[in-house]
């Protein structure tokens, strides 16, 4: 507690209604906290808060006549006071200023009569016992945090400059009060962290959140420094993905196959998760898409085995699962939580609606008469291929049914780590873990593994078979996938050899080619004799890809590739 001034006490509580006063008075008394008590008069409060160091100003704003003004003057001029605010704070929309909540908290007591009295004084002890620990941590902002944690507010919300300054302030306070929690040990003990250093985190993803790399130096050790990543976003999706984390993945996947969750602590409006980096170790570790990338092909089949090893009895496998009660569900409930807890019409309407519209879009800004939509049917003509419109054959109704298992639900390479030395693997980011189609990670990770072999940004030009702008078509690219995408047809699905030259005298192309019938092997394994079913969620989740930003042949790729794996089910292939 600070100790500037010579007079110290705990509590300074602004109110007019005398009863409420004395019942709280003799409350905190006997809390053993100290407490002066003033009337609703501004320049009062200010001199004796100046006279007088408090931790906390308990204050009811519906006694002050310009709240709003008064307290932000308040907290400009005495930062380190925690201001508790009683009283509708809802009618004096003081909600408009992000308060961070080390600063603010909120007691709305129903009435005027004592009642709320004990509830308000436990508030006060809980506040106290959290500032006397903060003072422990000392927090170290690298400056790149701020660039990282401005950008990431502005893309979510476009506020003027002036709100951005102080937003960014608030953001950091709740970061740092994040931090004062996941540290600050139980109330009784010492803090666990002594000094934290806050860095951005190289590769962090693209979602609402906000990847820092945290070391902080454990008390219990003082030369020890360890480093973990901090997962910090909305409050809501946090929360979304630490409660999916403690149901699903504590159980499904083993501790070695995924990074340990070491905390989570939430404020009002942000919240975030401490994860250890694999092993504790932040160096050698790759993502799946750069090791597929970097290694020889046998490497990368030795991962995929022992990730889909079917003795794995929880996870994917067909009898596993015992914890979950294991329903079938029709095909078109396929994906998201949210469609298949919504009836089949709607799916329809909100996905394949969404769907059509992305291959309207295309179909526009393909005008160099490349793409023919002729009926039912989509002529690619610079590839001689014609194939049925995926959309088209997605809306028919379908009786066919499929497994649900937990899946981790957005296994595209990118959310698998590699240990370097060991080739172990690790599984990240379980914002949509949970009950699913059972082919959905399979699915996921082979159309990764084309997206991260021939068409991310990071290959080199040579290597890439798509266009890298969103203008031009690499036509003879896009020839040699549709060879590869036939071959792979021909061995997965037709049951015959690799022989295709090409596909053969390209080390690439070659690649690619097992790593995916590894995928599909394992995927055929867990859930045999459906690869009708297997096709179908393939032809989906490849046109699904549509409404993201892709370049312009990507998408075009996505759209054939889709339409070749329709017609398997159509033609009396897939019976
Ligand atoms: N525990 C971790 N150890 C090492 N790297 C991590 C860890 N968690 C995340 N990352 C890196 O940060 C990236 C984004 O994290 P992720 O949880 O997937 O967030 P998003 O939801 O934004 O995709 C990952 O692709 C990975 O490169
Ligand atoms: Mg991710």
């Amino acid at each position: 507690m600070q100790s500037k001034n010579s007079k110290t006490k705990e509590v300074l509580v602004c109110d007019t209604a005398q009863d409420w006063i004395d019942t709280l008075a003799q409350i905190l008394e006997t809390m053993g906290i100290s407490a002066d008590f003033i009337g609703p008069d501004m320049p009062a409060c200010m001199k004796k808060v100046e006279e007088t160091s408090y931790a906390i100003f308990v204050v009811n704003v519906q006694s002050l006549k310009k709240p709003k003004e008064f307290l932000r003057e308040f907290h400009s001029r005495h930062p380190e006071l925690s201001i508790l605010v009683t009283g509708d704070r809802g009618a004096t929309r003081l909600a408009d200023y992000l308060w961070p909540p080390d600063i603010i908290a909120e007691y709305s007591f129903p009435n005027r009569t004592g009642r709320g009295a004990p509830d308000l004084g436990a508030l006060i002890k809980r506040v106290l016992d959290f500032k006397s620990r903060m003072p422990d941590i000392s927090v170290r902002f690298d400056p790149v945090v701020d660039t990282v944690l401005s950008l990431n507010s502005q893309s979510r919300s476009n506020p003027s400059q002036k709100r951005q300054d102080t937003s960014l302030i608030e953001i950091k306070n709740e970061l740092r009060h994040i931090l004062g929690k996941l540290f600050a040990g139980d109330t009784n003990s010492e803090s666990i962290a002594r000094e934290i250093t806050v860095e951005p985190f190289e590769g962090a993803g693209k979602s609402s959140s906000v990847l820092l790399q945290i070391t902080p130096t454990i008390l219990l050790d003082k030369e020890k420094k360890m480093s973990a990543i901090l997962k910090f976003g909305p409050r809501t999706d946090i929360l979304q993905e630490a409660s999916r984390y403690d149901k699903y993945v504590q159980w499904f996947l083993t501790v070695d196959q995924t990074v340990r969750k070491i905390g989570f602590a939430e404020t009002q409006s942000y919240a975030a998760i401490l994860y250890s980096f694999p092993r504790d170790k932040p160096d050698g570790i790759v993502s799946f898409s750069e090791y597929m990338r970097e290694n020889d092909t046998d490497s990368i089949l030795d991962i995929i085995r022992k990730m889909f090893n079917v003795d794995n009895q929880n996870w994917l496998s067909v009898d596993g699962n015992k914890l979950v009660d294991v329903e079938e569900t029709f095909f078109q409930h396929y994906y998201l939580e949210k469609v298949i807890q919504s009836d089949i019409d709607e799916m329809r309407e909100n996905h394949l609606g969404i769907l059509k519209s992305q291959i309207n879009k295309l179909e526009k800004s393909l005008k160099e008469d490349i793409v023919e939509f002729a009926g039912e049917n989509v002529v690619i003509k610079p590839l001689s291929l014609s194939i049925p419109n995926p959309v088209t054959f997605l809306e028919r109704p379908l009786a066919e049914q499929v497994k649900m298992t937990v899946i981790h639900g957005d296994l595209h390479a990118e959310n698998i780590l590699i240990d370097d030395d060991s080739g172990r693997y690790f599984f990240i980011d379980f914002f949509y873990t949970g009950i699913g189609d059972i082919y959905r990670d399979f699915i996921e990770l082979e159309i990764s593994t084309r997206y991260d072999l021939f068409s991310s940004r990071r290959l080199s030009d040579a290597k890439r078979l798509t266009a890298k702008d969103s203008q031009t078509t690499n036509m003879e690219g896009l020839k040699k996938l549709l060879r590869l995408e036939k071959s792979l047809i021909d061995v997965t699905i037709r049951d015959k050899d690799l022989k295709d030259p090409l596909i053969l005298d390209d080390p690439d192309l070659c690649k690619a080619h097992k790593i995916i019938s590894e995928i599909r092997k394992h995927a055929f394994m867990n859930y045999p004799d459906k690869k009708y079913l297997y096709c179908l969620g393939l032809s989906y989740s490849l046109l699904r890809g549509l409404k993201y930003f892709y370049p312009l042949d990507v998408k075009l790729y996505r759209l054939f590739t889709s339409g070749l794996y329709v017609r398997l089910c159509t033609d009396g292939t897939l019976g």
